[in-house]
């Protein structure tokens, strides 16, 4: 609800602005920070979502600095403290150029990420971040996480004990990832950790999803609900992870 009435303000500035034609738009430039605040340009919403924050204390910022051509700039800057194994936050973008589509009917996936993280004990990833049902509404029976950062050596959720032990390390595009399988509840998540930091990821990740089509029996009937772009946060200081240039369609 507080997300919904924040929009009212932003949206009519956004009106105003688009009746002034004789001075040129300049690029948005908003920010917010709060628990669940949104801000949006383009086809782009960045979230805040620090769904953790009860398990430490700290603060969070987002940021969206520009969109061009198709590509979102944005950042968050963040301190947490305690609970050095929860996580704090999720603040991510999403973009309305994926939609709920099924695997079958999905062609390609085109994204690309340049990213870089600063300060001072980090723990965190910076990760896609996917969610499949057997429909549009149902169950998130599945979540595929790409993690193309990690920090401070934290460990994606395992069924087999941390620091967990890859169930295979295929090479998708021009990467090398560790599979990691957990479960959480009645859904499997299955992360690829990049075995180093993809500080210019460009990649395809319809690429993930046939891998796992192909050796982990994910069924092609199955529907990507929804894709977001992020980083969870455990500990750190004086942090920013700062997205210079973030693009995802889905044909
Ligand atoms: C990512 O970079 C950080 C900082 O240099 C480093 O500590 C960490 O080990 C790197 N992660 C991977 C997966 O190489």
């Amino acid at each position: 609800m507080q997300a919904f009435l924040h929009l009212l303000p932003l949206l009519a500035s956004f009106a105003f602005s688009s009746v002034t034609p004789s001075r040129p738009l300049e690029p948005r430039q908003d920010s917010e920070c709060g628990q669940f605040t949104t801000i949006s340009s383009g086809s782009f919403t960045v979230g805040a979502d620090e769904w953790g924050a009860s398990s430490g204390t700290g603060s969070q910022c987002a940021e969206i600095n520009g969109v061009n051509d198709g590509s979102l700039a944005w950042d968050t800057t963040w301190t947490w403290s305690d609970g050095p194994s929860n996580v704090k936050s999720f603040t991510n973008v999403v973009s309305s150029s994926t939609y709920c589509e099924a695997l079958s009917s999905i062609g390609s996936i085109p994204t690309s990420w340049s990213w870089s993280y600063s300060g001072s004990a980090i723990r965190a990833n910076v990760v896609y971040d996917t969610f499949l049902g057997s429909s549009c509404s149902g169950a998130q029976d599945y979540e595929v996480m790409v993690w193309l950062g990690t920090f401070g050596g934290v460990d994606p959720l395992s069924n087999n004990g941390y620091p967990p032990t890859p169930t295979a390390s295929p090479t998708i595009g021009d990467y090398t990832f560790n599979l990691v399988i957990g479960t959480e509840g009645s859904s499997t998540v299955y992360s690829f950790v990049g075995v180093s930091n993809i500080t210019g990821f460009s990649g395809n990740l319809i690429d993930f999803y046939d891998y796992l089509e192909t050796n982990q029996g994910l069924p092609s009937d199955y529907y990507v609900q929804s894709i977001a772009a992020g980083t969870e946060v455990f500990t750190g200081s004086d942090a920013e992870l700062s997205t210079s240039s973030y693009t995802i369609s889905m044909s």
